[in-house]
């Protein structure tokens, strides 16, 4: 039997609502921030992740899916969704039509990395980008959406971790400062750092090895070396998060894993999740455009990643979940079965989620189906009730049963279903 490809799970019929549940609140809170939805292609050019996510970075280095396809052009499958929207925003001139573009996306990334709990070689991300704008008051705005987003989710105890890691004027003193100390260190840091130190300095604050992080603790900081403008920029910031109650904390070792940042960085914590915690990330990128070959525009934006959402939902989900609606509708006889047919089908075409017994079940076998699968409403037809043009309509959650004329059942469910909005 074939098994499908390690860390890329499938996702089943039995979880299907909870995904479908956060996809429906992030599309309605992401539109009501003035959002729009943008789909890109699922493979690139190669060279757009290379130099948009940065030569030297893991994704780079070890993590693409990178393959030549059959005209011999090397393509990516997308591991993340920053650099297309970008590519896809120069592409066709979004910018022409207004200063400030925002769009959102919902879709599978691919990273060839080490499967465990929480992380997947193919995975799902809802993302948004602002791109147009350097006022910290997008990056406010951003934040504020996603705590609102988790709050909505009805998601428990949820971190906001915030750094701003400097622009082109003051992250290079401060990365020369690092690694001048880092260098003097060296003999101190494990294998992988010594190879972050020679491609990638600034990536070793993201080292977990204790002996690591010992050295990083000392190291210098870019608060020391901050230029006015990123220093005045990060300030306006902390001070509309406090207007609009958005809690955060300040974590300067919050580098991240992409080389296009600049400024405002960000994590959403669960730490209830375990290693793999980080439920959404994001930050600046006022450098990105111009590296891609376009018009310099500065742009701000954000990733959740949605197993890692999914598995943060609380329990209070699954009540909801369970609630019954719908009508399943129960027949004896082949004469009962086609009138049930006609039933099903009006009721469907009038927006109802029903059902019908194609199994020739017992009567019993078919409300026990209903009861399982929670129909609120079971419509019984049998040849008797046919002869007087009338079916029995059960209400499954109060176990009550009335006769209804079958000219004025589905009217009678609309009615029903209109009130109690179900
Ligand atoms: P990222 O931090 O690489 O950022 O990914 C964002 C989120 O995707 C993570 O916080 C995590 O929840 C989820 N994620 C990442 N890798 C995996 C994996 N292997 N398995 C499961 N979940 C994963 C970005 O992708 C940036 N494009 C975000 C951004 C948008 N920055 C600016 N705009």
């Amino acid at each position: 039997m074939i098994k499908g490809v390690r860390g890329a799970p499938d996702i089943l019929p039995e979880d299907i609502s909870k995904w479908q549940y956060v996809e429906g609140v992030a599309r309605n809170i992401l539109e009501n921030y003035g959002y729009q939805e943008i789909r890109t292609p699922i493979f690139e050019k190669t060279e757009l992740f290379v130099r948009g996510i940065g030569e030297g970075t893991d994704i780079e280095e070890k993590e693409m899916y990178t393959f030549l396809d059959r005209s011999q052009e090397s393509l990516t499958l997308r591991p993340e969704g920053t650099a297309p929207v970008v590519r896809a925003y120069l592409e066709h001139r979004l910018f022409a039509g207004a200063s400030l573009i925002k769009v959102y996306y919902l879709g599978p990334m691919f990273r060839h990395e080490r499967p465990q709990a929480g992380r997947f070689r193919q995975f799902y991300q809802i993302g948004a980008e602002a791109i147009g704008s350097d006022s910290p008051a997008i990056d406010a705005e951003l934040l504020s959406l996603l705590d609102h987003l988790f709050e909505e989710l009805g998601l428990q105890d949820i971190e906001l971790q915030l750094n701003t890691i400097g622009c082109k004027a003051c992250r290079p003193e401060f990365r020369d400062r690092f690694t001048i100390y880092m260098k003097s260190k060296a003999g101190r840091l494990c294998p992988e750092c010594l190879i972050r130190l020679q491609r990638n300095p600034l990536r070793i604050l993201d080292c977990k090895e204790e002996a690591c992080q010992k050295v990083t603790a000392k190291a210098p900081r870019l608060s020391q070396v901050i230029c006015e403008a990123c220093s005045h920029h990060f300030r306006d910031l902390e001070g509309l998060l406090s207007l609009l109650k958005v809690d955060y904390q300040v974590n300067e070792g919050l580098v991240r894993g992409l080389d296009y940042y600049t400024r405002t960085t960000f994590e959403f914590i669960n730490p209830a999740l375990g290693a793999q915690n980080a439920i959404a990330g994001g930050g600046r990128y006022d450098g990105l455009a111009e590296e891609l070959g376009g018009v310099p525009t500065p742009g701000i934006g954000f990733a959740l990643g949605m197993e890692r959402v999914v598995a943060s939902l609380p329990p209070k989900f699954h009540d909801r979940q369970g609630s019954y609606h719908g009508v399943y509708v129960a027949t004896l006889g082949d004469e009962a079965f086609r009138s049930g047919m006609l039933i099903l089908q009006e009721l469907r075409r009038k927006g109802f989620r029903a059902t019908i017994d194609f199994e020739k079940r017992s009567l019993k076998g078919q409300m026990r189906q209903a009861h399982k699968e929670r129909y609120r409403f079971c419509v019984i037809l049998g040849d008797e009730e046919l002869r007087e043009r009338e079916a029995i309509l059960r209400d499954m959650e109060k176990a009550q049963q009335e006769g209804v004329p079958l000219s004025g059942l589905v009217d009678l469910l609309l009615d029903w279903k209109r009130a109690k909005g179900v």
